[in-house]
């Protein structure tokens, strides 16, 4: 790293000392900068931020995990500025940050990052001036197309926005936000190419372009896909200079090279085109002040209150000479992405008032919703979670997912389950091991799942471990050897039972009562069962305070401790635990070679089942749309937040107040419906949740659980355990 410091700076060791404005919350009053590690330039952070130390620039660098972490830390006073996108202020703005803008860092000599303007084919243009709305109505829209993956060509939320200045609002209460925009638009254009996914997910989008066949009729191949010839900022371009469309929206800078550089070609003279501006008139090609429908400003340097003036006198200080600067001055520049003199606020300006300059920008923040207002309401297990739960909510809402999500928080994962059956929320999140609950005793269907790589250790797994100095090879050499289940009823409950139904022939009751020579399963003491049942199924449990100890990590220790003879976890948790990445007092104290017992029906994988990582719930009886609503959010939300998206302003999956895991999995690479589940890549055997049918038989060891569900035959066997503890 110090020979890349060398090559790109020289060998200029010279210090610099600043006098210290003493303002910021770093060490001596250093002002302390917010940086997304990941975003911009490659490890710029580790580059250019140690030269900010070594020369005591009076400027320090923490890494925040993205843009709306290091909003928080400014709202927490730990940090003193940053950069940050319009999109960026307008969340600060909805979250009641208080901060103030203090410089523009603008990369072209311009006074707007974007603009978007409007050009129409002169054949549309009536001889006398009408409304917007004459003018359009019943035309052909080349639209700029959808992109889930950047916000070019337009964010969600612009794009709506440039509709509404010329759609009536749909709100028909039956169908989705979604599908109200599409049928507007397409009852108000005569036909248009709106080419990409307008639903991120498959199945959705095929219904909805088949029922809104105009908004595809003007594409160039009817499948109206990205790889559309009219797609897109220049794809729309061509759509109008084919002759094919009327009006469209783009980029000022698109359009003036776009027909500045084909002037050439005979049909595309200016003369055949104008730009049309919101009240309905239009303005010749030629004109070099066209009017504008919509400017996207520059990033900004935001600050602190407090910070705000030192902060602003710092970035004002720069001279052009200071880019190219090998000391820290350049390094800041270079961390700050300016390539230019910023423009400096004097005073520093509140968000709003900022943003105020760019036309249309903050209208596009405040359009009306449909009436009633619609939510999706999200259930959630914590504080942690909610407050996790509320940012993305408002990072989606900032970039037009809608309806947006409403954060709940309820005790646990069971009041969840419960308040989507009952209809109070809408979704809940849960791991594998509250899938056969869920399913069977609330009524409730796994919409969402989160998806990893195909890769034993990411994927939720169930294997059943014993120490490797065991003499236990096969599964038959369970038989009669002590178990320790992560929890009763989860997935290693069912999916261990399952098997040995299947390959001793036996059933649950069999395989529950006498397989084993002792069983722990966590969860079973808290039952409304008799004792003698609870007595059965933890005997050998790990308590701590006199409480069952539950879960992965405690079956992995009953079995390190040589307490139990095999233990049924993933191998993730196991992999963790051989790379010593259990910080906890067992698992440290040296380590105890384990080994998987493959099932033979198995051998490559070894699992007994593996599943996605989570899941998100709704209820069974959902209504069609109201599902397809839901699916669309999360599937938007994991676009535009999930491990593609370079945007870095909210990490779905990332650390959340330094913690892993919250709300979704870290090693969640994206979000699917349950269309997953047929893809061809599922090879591996023994998916679980295939073969989840619990209809019947599930092995309970009582029917005291909650809810409702399929009574039936849980009561059967009931009367089976009754039966049999009465009579052991
Ligand atoms: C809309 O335009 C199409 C083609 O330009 C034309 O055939 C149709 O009659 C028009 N419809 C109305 C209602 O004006
Ligand atoms: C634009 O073109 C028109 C003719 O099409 C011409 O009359 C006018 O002077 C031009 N304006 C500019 C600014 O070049
Ligand atoms: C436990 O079960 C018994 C018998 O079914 C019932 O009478 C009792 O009310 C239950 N107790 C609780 C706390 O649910
Ligand atoms: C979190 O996920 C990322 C990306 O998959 C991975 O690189 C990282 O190692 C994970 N962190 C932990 C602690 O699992
Ligand atoms: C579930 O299992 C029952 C009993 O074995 C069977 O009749 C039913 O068809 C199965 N349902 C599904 C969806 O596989």
């Amino acid at each position: 790293m110090k020979s890349s410091l060398l090559f790109i700076f020289g060998f200029c060791v010279q210090f610099v000392h600043l006098q210290k404005t003493g303002s910021g919350s770093g060490s001596g009053g250093n002002l302390r900068l917010c940086l997304v590690a990941e975003r911009g330039p490659l490890r710029r952070g580790e580059t250019f931020c140690p030269i900010l130390d070594e020369e005591d620039s009076g400027v320090e660098c923490v890494l925040g995990v993205d843009q709306m972490d290091c909003l928080r830390r400014i709202s927490k006073s730990t940090v003193d500025f940053g950069v940050f996108s319009p999109e960026d202020l307008i969340a600060a703005q909805w979250a009641n940050i208080d901060v103030l803008v203090t410089n523009e860092i603008r990369l072209r000599r311009r006074p707007y990052e974007r603009s978007i303007v409007s050009v129409v084919n002169r054949r549309i243009i009536p001889k006398y001036d009408s409304s917007l709305e004459s003018v359009l109505r019943n035309t052909t829209l080349c639209h700029p197309g959808v992109d889930p993956y950047t916000i070019r060509p337009l964010s969600d939320t612009l794009s709506h926005y440039l509709e509404s200045l010329v759609l009536p609002r749909t709100c028909d209460p039956k169908l989705t936000l979604e599908e109200n925009r599409l049928k507007s638009l397409s009852s108000f254009f005569y036909q248009a190419c709106k080419a990409g996914p307008w639903v991120p997910f498959r199945d959705g989008d095929a219904i909805l372009k088949n029922k809104y066949k105009s908004l595809c009729a003007a594409c160039a191949n009817p499948n109206c896909e990205m790889q559309d010839k009219y797609w897109g900022p220049i794809g729309n371009l061509q759509c109008m200079s084919d002759g094919v469309g009327d009006v469209m929206w783009g980029d000022l800078d698109d359009v003036k090279t776009y027909f500045g550089v084909s002037k050439t070609d005979i049909s595309l003279t200016n003369n055949n085109f104008a730009y049309l501006c919101r009240d309905g008139s239009t303005q010749s090609l030629n004109t070099t002040e066209p009017c504008v429908w919509l400017h996207r400003p520059w990033p900004v340097v935001i600050a602190k209150r407090k910070a705000a003036a030192a902060v602003n006198e710092l970035i004002s200080s720069f001279a052009e000479t200071d880019f190219f600067d090998n000391h820290w001055k350049g390094a800041l520049a270079y961390l700050l992405e300016m390539r230019q003199l910023s423009t400096s606020m004097h005073p520093a300006k509140n968000p709003l008032d900022y943003l105020a300059s760019a036309e249309g920008f903050r209208e596009a923040y405040s359009q009306s919703g449909c009436d009633p207002p619609r939510h999706i309401t999200f259930c959630t297990k914590s504080l942690l979670e909610k407050n996790k739960c509320d940012w993305l909510s408002e990072a989606g809402a900032v970039y037009g997912v809608n309806p947006p999500l409403q954060c709940v928080v309820r005790r646990d994962v069971a009041e969840c389950l419960r308040a989507v059956e009952s209809g109070e929320v809408d979704v809940t999140g849960g791991s594998p091991d509250v899938l056969v609950q869920a399913t069977r005793d609330y009524n409730l269907q796994p919409l969402i799942y989160e998806v990893t790589p195909l890769s034993q250790t990411q994927m939720n797994t169930v294997l059943a471990y014993v120490k490797k100095d065991s003499m236990l090879d096969k599964m038959a050499d369970l038989r009669g050897k002590r178990a320790y289940f992560p929890n009763y009823d989860g997935i290693a409950w069912h999916s261990v039972l399952n098997y040995i139904k299947r390959s001793e022939n036996l059933n649950c009751f069999e395989s529950m009562h006498g397989y084993f020579g002792e069983i722990c399963a966590p969860g079973v003491e808290k039952m409304n069962i008799t004792a003698n049942l609870v007595e059965e199924f933890s005997r050998n449990c790990i308590l701590s305070d006199g409480k069952v100890l539950s879960g992965e990590l405690a079956a992995l220790r009953a079995l390190v401790a040589g307490r139990v003879d095999v233990a049924f976890v993933s191998m993730n948790t196991v992999s963790k635990y051989e790379n010593k990445l259990i910080n906890e007092l067992w698992a440290i104290d040296g380590t105890v070679a384990l080994k998987p017992i493959c099932p033979k029906d198995n051998p490559v994988h070894c699992a007994l089942s593996w599943s996605h990582l989570g899941h998100m719930y709704a209820s069974k009886t959902i209504k069609p749309m109201r599902r397809d609503e839901i699916t669309t959010v999360f599937t938007q939300l994991d676009k535009l937040f999930g491990r593609h998206y370079a945007n870095g302003m909210f990490k779905m999956y990332g650390l959340y107040n330094h913690e892993l895991d919250i709300l979704f999995n870290n090693n969640t690479v994206t979000l699917s419906t349950k269309d997953i589940l047929n893809s061809d890549l599922y090879i591996i055997p023994f998916n679980f949740e295939r073969s989840l049918n619990f209809t019947h038989d599930s092995c309970q060891v009582s029917d005291t659980t909650a809810a409702s569900g399929s009574r039936m035959a849980s009561t059967f066997l009931l009367l089976y355990v009754v039966v049999y503890t009465l009579f052991r």
